[in-house]
């Protein structure tokens, strides 16, 4: 079937090409399965989101989400554009230090964080998002006893419905995440009162792949009204942050996905922003979080074909399942599949592309329609750049596989495949078992 394929990717001489490398030469070389990132795609993402936003002010941060794809050598890509990042752990906050991402331009985000996670935030002057006032009384606690200021925002949850899968859907009332809009005047109003808090900031995140800007929108409106109502309470504003949840075309063939671009999320955004700012005579910086639309689109997973098998189906068993690409077993999310090998090649049958795992919902593509299809060929597993390794696994004793970053054609590793003694490096053997 014919795909829109995204900017990343191209078809020549019946071959699939990312970021300008031949994949099935990629295979070849570096083994399967494979992660492949076009770089430049990443880059081009960047500029062009940060753009759409800096038509309506020049006071914009766009904060990767780090979660997406916490690869380091990404990380530094983004970080060299300019990048801050939404962190969600000790780890991704120390991925964005490393690669470069001063601590002003981070926001350490959760719901359930550990006294370690406040302190290392507040020791590394790292703004937080605060999700209870549990959490925000123990930063006071830590912060006295550091001596240390620490900028806060409360994430506040809005409490609207959006267009996704119920699990990623984040800002709905019934939600873990966020204090609702009414209850947060009263958690602004004793963060004034600490000695060494300072609330500058507000945080929200409705949700992820969303494909219609509206929700956006409205959410915008929802956190702008409080933030009005907080300047009031005395909070100076440095900065609101929307979150992140753009989505990505994952269809593209017949219905494919009308999705909608960083232009139209920021028409439908920035206004009520912009105006919300003038009307309350305050200025704080526009950030976002974008994980999925920076890095979604950059990459395709490599997977050989082990064997075919026709039975009440045909099933085609490729080396990569739900171990490094778990969002189809998760969410019954799409991702299209291609013959990387015979990319241009007419449809010949329907197929059910599955995993190696020991599990029968280990399905990455159900009831495809792809050219011939036999043992050794390639398939490439489309829009696997956003949580695909970033949620990858070992289960069944498998080592995650390599990651390659092709630039303009170049290709190199920026992460080996595991081995097996990588897997077992972490046993520690109890003293009975021990001769
Ligand atoms: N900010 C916060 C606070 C978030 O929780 C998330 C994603 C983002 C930003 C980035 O959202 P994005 O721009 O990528 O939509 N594993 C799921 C997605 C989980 C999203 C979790 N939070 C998936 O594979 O679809």
């Amino acid at each position: 079937m014919k795909l829109s394929l995204p900017s990343s990717l191209s078809i020549k001489d019946g071959h699939l090409f990312c970021g300008g490398a031949d994949c099935v030469r990629l295979a070849e070389e570096f083994g399967t399965p494979l992660y492949v990132t076009d770089e430049v795609h990443i880059v081009e993402n960047f500029r062009r989101y940060q753009a759409a936003l800096q038509q309506y002010t020049d006071k914009v941060q766009l904060l990767y989400a780090a979660k997406a794809n916490e690869n380091p050598v990404i990380m530094q890509t983004l970080a060299a554009e300019g990048a801050g990042a939404d962190v969600f752990s000790l780890g991704e906050m120390r991925a964005a230090l490393e690669a470069g991402m001063p601590a002003e331009k981070l926001l350490f985000n959760g719901s359930s964080k550990t006294e370690a996670d406040l302190r290392a935030a507040i020791e590394n002057g790292i703004r937080i998002s605060v999700d209870s006032v549990d959490e925000l009384r123990q930063i006071d606690a830590i912060s006295r006893e550091l001596k240390k200021q620490v900028k806060i925002g409360f994430r506040c949850n809005p409490e609207i419905d959006v267009p996704t899968h119920p699990k990623i859907a984040t800002g709905i009332k019934n939600s873990k995440f966020g204090i609702p809009a009414d209850m947060i005047l009263d958690a602004y109003r004793e963060a004034l009162a600490m000695e060494y808090v300072v609330p500058v900031g507000m945080h929200c995140h409705i949700g992820s792949q969303i494909l219609e800007v509206e929700p956006f929108g409205i959410a915008c409106g929802v956190i702008m009204q409080v933030a009005a109502e907080i300047t009031k309470l005395g909070v100076k504003l440095e900065f609101v942050d929307f979150g992140g949840g753009l989505g990505i075309p994952y269809h593209r063939g017949e219905n494919a996905d009308a999705a909608p671009t960083p232009e139209e999320y920021a028409a439908a955004v920035m206004p009520v922003f912009v105006e919300a700012c003038k009307e309350n005579g305050i200025s704080p910086a526009f950030w976002v979080e974008p994980g999925r639309w920076m890095v979604g689109e950059s990459t395709v997973l490599l997977t050989r074909v082990n064997s075919v098998k026709k039975v009440h189906k045909t099933f085609v068993n490729v080396d990569a399942g739900f171990n490094l690409l778990i969002r189809p077993a998760m969410y019954d999310s799409w991702h299209e599949v291609v013959v990387a090998n015979k990319a241009d090649a007419e449809d010949a049958g329907v197929y059910t592309v599955t995993g190696p795992i020991c599990e029968t919902g280990d399905i990455l593509a159900d009831d495809r329609k792809l050219p011939e299809v036999v043992a050794g060929d390639l398939i490439a597993v489309l829009d696997a750049g956003a949580y695909g390794y970033a949620m990858s696994s070992q289960y069944n004793s498998r080592p995650r596989c390599a990651e390659v970053l092709v630039n303009a054609g170049q290709a190199e590793l920026m992460r080996r495949a595991e081995t097996f003694e990588d897997m077992t490096r972490t046993v520690v053997i109890p003293s009975w078992h021990r001769k």
